[in-house]
């Protein structure tokens, strides 16, 4: 067993507190500190976890509490400033997603690890998520020939504009594990029926209140297409759907010979089913589609578990740990790549993207 990791949490909203509640119970852990720039937040988790170390600025938490890791739990906008800080001091840091606000940021964050040796993994948890796990052992035993296209798969709930920045990375990330690395892409997005305008863009809290900032967005509908190194194809769905199905959020992987379709989260148990021949003919064949055990029970707590003890091995081989910031900010690309293509009318746009800008501010300063 290795040493105790000291871990720093800051940000203390929803998602920093699910942070502490998995860490609280995990073996090899322990949060010996909190930083928020609000000090109800603090003391309301500081109280609930036992933690005295509580900060309101990142630099003095850094100096006294010494941390090995540090997850960034803050809203978006906020992922930047306290993952560079920590990854300039050598602390790796685990940052929730998606990665940042445009590519500008996620560069100077990648750097900072990269300079410094610490690690950065972004919070796409589904990367190793079992089903994911097995579904990516399944195909490199060759379970289902060669992979032709990975259909990303989304819970919905929200317009796409939204969507992109709260699920939209998570999605792109399991599509990077099954197809590889994608290396264009090309997508349409549209407002109220008709093809998005540069004077719908919105900030997402404009889009809606409920959700996070999370930088500049625009569309109700939206689709992507992918192309992989490789040949890989690939395709992703935003359909602006009101209802949320955690049972339709996922990857389909649709090979030669076969296919897998992996479930994230939701109801059903498991999370990974095989199909045994390639086109799925007409809804009478369902039956024939067949659940992998995956050796536990799928749930967005187990995967907490999984990521955190990828990073921690990782950061103790000095390897790059799965979901790497680099990954993170591909996911994100992915995305952002969608608006770019749909600005130059659908083209197929080469990814990594060439203007780091954020495509949609661009698109705004030009348009003036
Ligand atoms: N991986 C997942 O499955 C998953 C699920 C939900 C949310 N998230 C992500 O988690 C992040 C946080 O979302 P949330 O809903 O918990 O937000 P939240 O608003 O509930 O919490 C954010 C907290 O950060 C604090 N904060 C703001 N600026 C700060 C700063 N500069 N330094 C320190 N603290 C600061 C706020 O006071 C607040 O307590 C988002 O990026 C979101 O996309 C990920």
């Amino acid at each position: 067993m290795s040493a105790i990791r000291r871990v720093a949490v800051v940000g203390c909203g929803g998602m920093g507190r699910h942070h502490l509640q998995v860490l609280a119970e995990l073996e090899g852990f322990d949060t010996v500190a909190l930083c928020d720039v609000s000090t109800e937040a603090l003391q309301r988790s500081g109280q609930e976890y036992g933690i005295d170390g509580q900060y309101t600025d990142i630099e003095a938490m850094l100096d006294k509490a010494q941390p090995d890791i540090v997850v960034v739990g803050t809203q978006t906008r906020h992922h930047h400033g306290p993952t560079v800080a920590a990854l300039r001091r050598g602390v790796s840091v685990l940052c929730e997603k998606p990665i940042s606000i445009d590519l500008v940021e996620a560069d100077e964050m990648v750097e900072a690890a990269r300079a410094s040796g610490a690690k950065l993994a972004i919070n796409q948890q589904n990367h190793v998520n079992p089903a994911v796990v097995k579904a990516r052992q399944m195909i490199d035993a060759g379970a289902i020939g060669d992979i032709i296209m990975v259909r990303g798969r989304n819970k919905h709930g929200r317009k796409s504009g939204n969507e992109f920045t709260e699920m939209g990375t998570h999605v792109t990330d399991m599509m990077m594990v099954m197809g590889g690395t994608p290396v264009w892409v090309s997508g349409t997005v549209t407002w109220e029926g008709r093809a998005a305008e540069v004077g719908d863009i919105m900030e997402a809290k404009q889009m809606s209140p409920k959700d996070r900032d999370s930088g500049l967005v625009v569309g109700e509908r939206a689709l992507g297409q992918y192309g992989f190194a490789g040949g890989i194809l690939g395709e992703i769905q935003f359909l602006g759907y009101d209802k949320t199905n955690g049972d339709n959020y996922g990857v389909d992987i649709l090979g030669s010979e076969g296919q897998l379709a992996v479930r994230a989260t939701g109801t059903l148990p498991g999370g990974l089913w095989h199909l045994p021949r390639t086109m799925e003919g007409s809804p009478a064949d369902f039956g024939d589609w067949q659940a992998v055990d995956i050796g536990e029970v799928n749930g967005r707590q187990n995967t907490m578990v999984h990521m955190y003890r990828a990073f921690a091995q990782a950061v103790e081989a000095d390897v790059e740990p799965p979901g790497s910031g680099a990954e993170g900010r591909m996911a994100f690309e992915m995305i952002l790549g969608i608006y770019q293509s749909h600005r130059e009318g659908g083209r197929r746009v080469p990814l990594p993207l060439v203007d780091r800008r954020h495509p949609l501010k661009a698109w705004q300063s030009e348009a003036k």
